[in-house]
């Protein structure tokens, strides 16, 4: 079945899954493909904010501007409604798991061996954004060469 719409999932949804959704549709545009991209964060802390400086300024190095975008909350609805739910790292597989969603994916299965996306949250500065920008990347892309670009 086609994948249709795809979920970032992460903690806040202010630092990893915003630059995970923002990817996707860049993405999406460059094969001309019609996808629904999103993404929440399972807790509710930073609902309605945008995203971090440093997402936000990683993102517009690479040509995506990603200020208007607003945190919000996985709800349950969310399971049913998108086909792939994908998690930045285990710790937000398994809330997701705790919250109903039967099969979320790890980003990190695609080309990082299982690795964790490290939580910017708590990096002291910029540094090691571009490293978090460049695996949601790089596994997004292998993500689409393996469940969205397939007939
Ligand atoms: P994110 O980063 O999950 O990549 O959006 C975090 C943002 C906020 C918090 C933790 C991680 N927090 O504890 O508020």
């Amino acid at each position: 079945m086609a994948v249709k719409s795809i979920l970032y999932v992460c903690l806040g949804n202010i630092c990893r899954s915003p630059l995970g959704e923002a990817i996707a549709k860049d993405m999406a545009t460059k094969y001309h493909i019609d996808l629904e991209c999103d993404s929440a964060g399972t807790g509710d802390w930073h609902v309605d904010e945008a995203p971090c400086s440093d997402s936000q300024k990683i993102a517009l190095q690479h040509n995506i501007d990603i200020s208007s975008y607003k945190a919000r909350q996985v709800t349950k609805e969310d399971f049913d409604k998108f086909d792939l739910v994908i998690g930045l790292d285990r710790s937000n597989i398994s809330n997701l798991k705790k919250l109903g969603c039967e099969n979320p994916i790890l980003l990190g299965d695609y080309g990082f061996d299982g690795a964790d996306v490290p939580d910017p949250y708590f990096f002291d500065g910029f540094e090691g954004f571009d490293k978090v920008y460049d695996m949601i990347e790089k596994s997004t892309a292998l993500l689409f060469q393996e469940k969205i670009l397939v007939k």
